[in-house]
């Protein structure tokens, strides 16, 4: 009845893309949160099949699971517990992301360990206070990288980042500590940063297709969404002039028309405020009016005939006509990382690949 289409064709295509357009740099692909929605084991495996530079994840048990999966890439993990069990990721050369003392004196000399250093981020990582500290233990630690992460606030605050980011980097070396990667840019960065000379970039959004900037187009790269969202329409009927349709009658009919109920509720992610969200029913754009429910939402379709067990695109390939994960993104006042790692329920997750 409700299937979230993942195009692992369209992932692979996105990621020589990148590893194009970005050349010379590793690319790590970002693949948390089930992958941004799309199926963390099927994804790994789609790029782990094309040679992926490496994979990284937040929780460590999203990597154990990943290995325990039989996924054998590069794999760090950056969001952990200094009471995670680091001795079964060293086993299972998972790299960890470190970002405080308490982690930092948990792991073995031997785990292999990124240190997050905090630019100006003020979210994860050691600030420039514990730079020298944490360098100063960490000397005799397997250091196989250092990153930061942008705030995307303005060209000048990545640029005070950087510069940050580089006093890091020169404070480890006096420290000792050699023969580290070093990574800076997620999605927007790697694009509008070109010039940002690091190892690696980590990269999702761009990955699975969509594009990381609110206030611009995609113009650089060429990439293929991969998800496609389709409910079968579970109803059709005819209401006259004045009909109140779903909760709280917030839409009333101003005529007579045929409506076509969507069994994809909130409970599959659709946002609750997108009324008047377009949808595409055998290729025409027709709005979701009135409140949208757990289970369901209507569609408008005028007098156009559809069947029950017509497909009714939620969100799919703007290029092909379809509403685009942005257009969902706009119509709730959110952006699209959000849509596509919200999105299931109980949708099923079909995997293409062609
Ligand atoms: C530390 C870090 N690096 C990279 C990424 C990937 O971000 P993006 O999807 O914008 O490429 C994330 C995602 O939130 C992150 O938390």
């Amino acid at each position: 009845m409700r299937r979230i289409e993942i195009d692992l064709a369209a992932i692979k295509h996105n990621y020589l893309e990148l590893k194009k357009k970005l050349s010379g740099k590793e690319v790590m692909v970002v693949v948390k949160a089930n992958a941004y929605g799309h199926g963390m084991h099927e994804v790994s495996k789609a790029l782990e099949d094309i040679g992926v530079d490496a994979l990284a994840t937040a929780d460590l048990d999203e990597a154990l699971e990943l290995r325990a999966a039989g996924i054998k890439s590069r794999l760090i993990c950056w969001l952990v517990l200094p009471t995670d069990d680091f001795k079964l990721a060293k086993e299972l050369d998972i790299e960890i992301g470190v970002a405080n003392h308490d982690v930092l004196s948990a792991v073995d000399n031997d785990q292999k360990i990124h240190l997050i250093v905090d630019t100006g981020l003020g979210r994860e990582g050691f600030v420039k206070a514990d730079w020298e500290s944490a360098f100063e233990a960490a000397a005799n630690k397997s250091v196989v990288g250092i990153f930061t992460h942008l705030s995307n606030t303005s060209l000048s605050d990545d640029l005070k980042q950087r510069n940050k980011f580089d006093e890091a980097i020169a404070l480890a070396k006096s420290k000792q500590i050699t023969g580290f990667q070093t990574h800076i840019s997620a999605s927007a960065a790697a694009l509008a940063h070109e010039d940002f000379d690091y190892d690696m970039a980590r990269v999702g959004l761009l990955v699975y297709g969509h594009n990381p900037f609110e206030d611009k187009e995609l113009t650089s790269v060429s990439l293929t969404p991969a998800m496609r969202a389709v409910a079968k329409s579970a109803g059709f009927k005819r209401v006259q002039a004045g009909q109140g349709i779903s909760y709280g009658y917030r839409y009333v009919a101003g005529r007579a028309t045929n409506l076509v109920l969507v069994p994809f509720g909130y409970a599959e992610g659709m946002p609750r405020i997108s009324e008047g969200a377009d949808v595409q029913i055998l290729g025409r754009r027709y709005p979701v009016v009135g409140r949208i429910a757990m289970d369901q939402f209507v569609v408008e379709v005028g007098d156009d005939q559809i069947p029950i067990g017509t497909d009714v695109v939620i969100f799919g390939d703007p290029a092909k006509g379809e509403p685009s994960v942005d257009d969902l993104a706009h119509s709730a006042k959110t952006i699209n990382y959000e849509i596509i790692t919200r999105i299931g329920g109980r949708a099923d997750r079909v995997f293409l690949d062609k």
